[in-house]
């Protein structure tokens, strides 16, 4: 029988899927970005001209995308391991026309050549989170968020409440083969919960100038079709092993169970599935 479980995410996952990772996430993680840079929290902490902000673990760039979008010529370090990524993130530097932006290959757990206090703002979208082999990494990462933060400045952390499609994948994995246990990421069921968010940012330094709040995201598409092509972009992790027949099976079956989802919608000219997230802010 193959493997079940498996770690979610990891910068090796995401450097082989670098070229369709906005696809896949098909603005999951950028919903949730936009409700957390429009927060009164982080508004009250303003990015001016002078101000630095490290877009952790940044993958393609989706937060620098909306920090550019509100203050073009802010300065920006953009952030992750997976050299994949950071490839992908310096064609959208240079497609865009983003000035003053820079980017490193760089593991979150230790910012190697990065100072202390050196940003104004730091944010994480889905980065705490993203490596489950080592599970001190969370730790590790919010400490290094406390260290490279300057004093008057904020942090913003954001993980997974509810996954929601996650359940649709494993539905359609027991429809083709019902009598193995379906592939599962290998998180910790503490991690979905916003007490444990606030114990990571408290312990990291931050004490008790912490807040954390519930949000909704979505992960959307212009049409189920799509929603679910853009779903399979995760077989070679969740159907791992499927013969070509099988795979050839999953659109039709995934569709279905997407459909039956509780958090699947279709609001105006798309369809979607709720996702539910945790926003953590925290300032020195
Ligand atoms: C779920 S993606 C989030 C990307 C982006 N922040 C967004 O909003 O869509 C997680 C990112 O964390 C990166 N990553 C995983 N482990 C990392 C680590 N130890 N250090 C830095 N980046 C890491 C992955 O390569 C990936 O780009």
């Amino acid at each position: 029988m193959a493997s079940t479980t498996a770690s979610t995410g990891s910068s090796s996952f995401h450097n082989t899927h670098s070229n369709n990772y906005e696809k896949m996430a098909s603005n999951c993680t950028l919903s949730v970005a936009k409700i957390a840079l429009t927060d009164p929290i982080f508004n009250s902490f303003p990015i001016t001209p002078s101000s630095y902000i490290l877009d952790n673990a940044c993958g393609t760039g989706i937060v620098t995308s909306l920090i550019k979008s509100r203050q073009p010529n802010v300065r920006v370090l953009g952030a992750d391991l997976a050299p994949g990524m950071i490839e992908t993130y310096k064609e959208k530097t240079a497609r865009q026309g983003w000035e003053n932006v820079e980017s490193k290959v760089v593991d979150s757990r230790k910012l190697e050549g990065v100072e202390d206090g050196v940003f104004s703002h730091v944010v994480t979208n889905f980065g705490l989170t993203s490596g489950t082999e080592d599970k001190e990494s969370t730790q590790k990462i919010a400490k290094e968020i406390w260290r490279v933060l300057g004093d008057g400045g904020v942090a913003v952390v954001t993980t997974w409440a509810e996954r929601n499609f996650t359940d649709a994948l494993a539905a359609a994995a027991l429809s083709i083969r019902p009598t193995e246990k379906p592939f599962a990421w290998d998180i910790p069921d503490e991690w979905a919960r916003g007490s444990w968010l606030m114990k990571q940012l408290e312990d990291a330094g931050f004490g008790n100038c912490v807040t954390v709040k519930r949000v909704e995201g979505r992960m959307e598409a212009a049409s189920l079709e799509e929603l679910v092509d853009n779903m399979m972009g995760v077989k070679d992790v969740f159907y791992k092993g499927y013969s070509e027949e099988e795979v050839s099976r999953l659109p039709a079956v995934l569709k279905e169970k997407v459909r039956n989802l509780k958090a699947y919608d279709e609001i105006e000219e798309s369809v979607g599935i709720k996702m539910v997230a945790w926003v953590g802010f925290a300032w020195k």
